[in-house]
């Protein structure tokens, strides 16, 4: 099987995405990338740098390049413009140019926020995307999204900016938590069930390597899931349209996430919205029964939860209306047709949403 994935941009090459079980590649691909000398800056987080940094940057320096580094504290409550304050002031002090290039080496939260700096910093300089967690390797470093939150806003201020090269390395996956593993397993499942049924079966079918980390097995599963983010993308780049489909699982399991004030992980709760999303597609009468409980238990064997106890339905509701993603009131609502098959649902009445919602809460007190 092929470990390269190219995306391309208004029908031209823009980037590769390489699959890989080490770094042995890397230098490779960034020196035919920039055949004359730059400084490459590596930009990671308090978690990472640690366990992963002297590697990475004994790996880089055997390209002759100038290698410097910047780490700030891990984290999503420091993907803020603080954090992207205190790279530009690195870089000045560095004299890093136009030429030079960031790599971000961390999880999405360090991929959002070096994207966004190489995005805004001389008007734009290369950035690297080397992703750590099975969530950035398979979501967060494809697309060009970046960005960090505002005044407690996720994700409000940002810019598209296209990484020059993506580098995942699966080793980085021997030091994250069996939770990150599986909270980044939420998102592969949201691929397959938006466009891929093929991919579904076979998730299902391999669900034990899956969950023993098999090698080969994990690969492809990285390389299927970030295709089909790259088909997404590539139609869509600036998300007008096919790309929504991405936000499977997203409208209420963002207003979960929220509600739960952050204790819950984004892939456990993308796991929740999943399944109350495929409620919805099911009370619509859009798939069957038997495909809506298997969705339901597919989540079971990765440890993501399929229901929730201690919330208000009616508030994850409101929470979920005043996301910046209900425009005029009307919440678009990605809904399945079948599992592979997502589309775009404006027409899901607040009665169903609660349904939704209710399909995913375990009332404790229900039976008092
Ligand atoms: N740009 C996009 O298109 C896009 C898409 C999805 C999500 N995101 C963003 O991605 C972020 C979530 O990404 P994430 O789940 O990777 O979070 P993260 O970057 O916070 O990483 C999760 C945790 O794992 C640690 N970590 C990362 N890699 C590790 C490793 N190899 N070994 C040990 N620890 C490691 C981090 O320090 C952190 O504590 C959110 O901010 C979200 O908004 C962006
Ligand atoms: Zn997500």
């Amino acid at each position: 099987m092929s470990n390269r994935l190219m995306v391309k941009l208004n029908k031209k090459p823009c980037y590769d995405i390489l699959i890989e079980n080490d770094l042995s590649a890397l230098n490779n691909e960034i020196t035919n990338l920039y055949p004359e000398k730059r400084k490459l800056c590596i930009i990671s987080e308090s978690n990472v740098f640690p366990l992963w940094g002297e590697k990475v940057i004994n790996t880089l320096k055997e390209t002759g390049f100038e290698v410097l580094h910047y780490e700030f504290k891990a984290g999503e409550e420091n993907k803020t413009l603080a954090t992207v304050n205190k790279i530009y002031e690195f870089l000045i002090k560095e004299h890093f140019e136009r030429r030079d290039v960031l790599v971000a080496l961390g999880g999405g939260v360090c991929g959002d926020i070096t994207g966004y700096a190489a995005a805004t910093y001389l008007r734009g300089i290369d950035f690297i995307q080397i992703p750590t967690t099975l969530l950035s390797f398979v979501d967060s470093s494809v697309g060009g999204k970046t960005g960090v939150d505002y005044k407690g806003y996720k994700n409000m201020v940002g810019a598209f900016k296209m990484p020059r090269l993506v580098y995942i390395d699966t080793e980085f996956l021997n030091t994250i938590s069996d939770r990150m593993y599986y909270s980044g397993f939420a998102e592969v499942m949201k691929a397959a069930l938006i466009k891929d049924g093929e991919f579904y079966e076979w998730l299902i079918s391999n669900m034990y390597e899956i969950c023993e980390k098999d090698k080969d097995v994990v690969s492809e599963m990285i390389f299927r899931s970030v295709d089909i983010k790259r088909q997404v993308v590539e139609k869509d780049p600036f998300e007008k349209d096919e790309r929504r489909l991405l936000n499977f699982g997203h409208t209420i399991g963002h207003a979960i996430e929220k509600y739960k004030k952050y204790t819950l992980s984004h892939g456990e709760c993308v796991a929740l919205g999943c399944v109350a999303a495929s409620y919805i597609s099911l009370k619509k009468g859009f798939i069957t029964n038997d495909e809506h409980y298997e969705i339901r238990d597919m989540f079971v064997p990765f440890n993501l939860p399929i229901t929730v106890s201690d919330i208000e339905p009616k508030k994850i509701l409101k929470i979920l209306k005043s996301d910046k993603k209900a425009k005029n009131g009307i919440v678009s609502f990605v809904l399945l047709k079948k599992p592979g098959k997502a589309f775009v649902c404006d027409e899901v009445s607040d009665k169903e949403i609660l349904e939704g919602i209710n399909a995913v809460f375990f009332d404790i007190n229900a039976n008092d």
